[in-house]
């Protein structure tokens, strides 16, 4: 089967969230099932662009409104990603450092999927499937159903995965002009809320619609951002698939970003030097628990509420835990999480920025992950954390109420019900009780590392549902 994806991320060759993680992992996991999956991205200005060698593959032009801008389409010579990846580069739109947050978003993505269905409806055979992840491709499914331009291509059933449908790419009527022609009496098609709203429109025309977990699927019908309504409409063809996570990227054993490697068996010396490493480096406290935050600094995160919770938990522990925040977004947020290091020097400390390896680092070195999330489709980071022999700190929300059961409840991680201050110091408490009994630490993270959260499973999912 051929599979195209159509995404906006895909790491390691641009990567915001989870997002890029799960296009950079899934068509690899797919192609190792057999299966031919590719990944068509737009290229941004990154380092990735720079260090590998292209072959263009499509030369020529996209017309959005009035305005041509020409559009070569590379493909990365080498397949070391472990599938055939095509950038799309317009120039004057896409060739830029950022991925998302530029006033012509609407334009760049819009660009992007007529640039990039206008390549492949040239193309001498059609894929099986065409999944497209998100907003940003989510104009797809209307285009190839009803474009004049992609008529030839209106049977290719199409796979949208909402990843976050928090963010929907809504743009006014007056832009209707940049789509390709098609019979106007389909508008409705493209409208929510009296807007063009690229999610809901791939909500409405994609053949199938799946969330990145069971739980998040549920979620959705009635906290969507508006979109509750429309999703429980189209609940007969929606699925929860559980995102993976690419055990080969994400492997304590291998990994080349850490201080030392290590696995369940070493997981004790190796978790040691990796916190050793990292206490040196952000002045705290080896000896005592380490929490950690790693994640955008946004409301859906709860991250407006930590620096609360940290300010608390440092406060009443009375220097006896360890914080270390790494994240960057709101800069309100930003700007507490780094006021806090003059509070409290040796117990706490922050990065501020995005950093890949930091991140690894850190999910070797910590004792505890926090993720109080208001929603989480579906959360990497506590599958990343497992897998590092962290123990999850979790709201019972969306895919972390599907991969993390409380030790109360036999399992290995603390869940609490409520994105609230009160919850979560509640749980940093329960964890600092945790800690104090190593014998038991010891076990559970010797359990979470062997837990298997790989795409496997999930890759297989994607398929029955193509075939289906
Ligand atoms: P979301 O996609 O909503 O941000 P996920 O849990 O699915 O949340 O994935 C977040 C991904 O982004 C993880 O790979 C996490 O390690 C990474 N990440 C988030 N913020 C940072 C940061 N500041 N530096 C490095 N990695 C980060
Ligand atoms: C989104 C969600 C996150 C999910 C990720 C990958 O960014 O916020 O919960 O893990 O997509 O599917």
């Amino acid at each position: 089967m051929e599979i195209i994806h159509f995404s906006a991320e895909c790491y390691p060759v641009a990567k915001v969230g989870g997002l890029g993680d799960v296009v950079g992992a899934l068509p690899k996991y797919q192609n190792k099932l057999g299966h031919v999956a590719k990944v068509v991205m737009p290229a941004y200005q990154t380092k990735f662009l720079h260090q590998h060698d292209f072959e263009v593959v499509y030369d020529g032009w996209v017309r959005l409104g009035y305005t041509n801008f020409q559009v070569r389409i590379f493909r990365e010579k080498t397949n070391e990603l472990g599938f055939d990846l095509y950038l799309v580069h317009i120039g004057g739109l896409l060739d830029r450092e950022k991925v998302y947050g530029y006033d012509d978003d609407t334009e760049r993505f819009l660009a992007f999927q007529i640039a990039a269905l206008d390549w492949i409806a040239q193309w001498e055979h059609q894929p099986n499937v065409i999944h497209c992840h998100d907003h940003h491709t989510g104009l797809i499914p209307f285009m190839l159903g009803n474009c004049h331009n992609y008529r030839h291509l209106n049977h290719i059933p199409t796979v949208l995965t909402i990843h976050n449908a928090q963010y929907q790419g809504q743009f006014g009527w007056d832009k209707l002009y940049y789509l390709p022609a098609f019979d106007l009496r389909n508008s409705s098609k493209l409208d929510w809320g009296n807007c063009i709203n690229p999610l809901a429109s791939a909500i409405k025309c994609a053949w199938r619609v799946t969330t990145v977990s069971p739980s998040y699927l549920e979620e959705i019908s009635y906290n969507a951002n508006g979109l509750e309504n429309l999703l429980a409409q189209e609940r007969g063809k929606s699925f929860g698939i559980l995102n993976g996570i690419d055990v080969e990227v994400w492997n304590p054993q291998k990994d080349p970003m850490l201080t030392k490697g290590f696995n369940a068996r070493t997981v004790e010396s190796g978790k040691k030097a990796n916190k050793d490493a990292i206490c040196a480096i952000f002045n705290l406290d080896k000896e005592k628990p380490l929490f950690t935050f790693i994640g955008r600094l946004v409301g859906e995160k709860g991250a407006d509420l930590l620096p609360d919770i940290f300010y608390n938990a440092l406060q009443q522990s009375d220097g006896e835990i360890n914080i270390i925040a790494l994240g960057s977004g709101d800069p309100h947020v930003e700007d507490r999480l780094n006021e806090l290091t003059h509070q409290f020097p040796g117990s706490y400390n922050a990065y501020i920025g995005y950093n890949e390896a930091l991140s690894h680092q850190i999910y070797a070195a910590a004792d505890f992950i926090l993720m109080p999330s208001r929603v989480e489709p579906c959360g990497l980071n506590q599958m990343y954390a497992l897998r590092y022999g962290t123990i999850p700190i979790v709201r019972r929300i969306g895919g972390l109420k599907d991969t993390i059961i409380d030790i109360g409840d036999g399992g290995f991680g603390i869940c609490h019900d409520q994105t609230s201050i009160w919850d979560v110091g509640h749980a940093i408490g329960r964890a600092y009780e945790l800690f104090l009994d190593q014998k038991k630490v010891k076990e559970i993270r010797k359990f979470i590392m062997a837990l298997d959260h790989s795409w496997d499973k999930a890759a297989q999912q994607y398929i029955d549902l193509y075939q289906m």
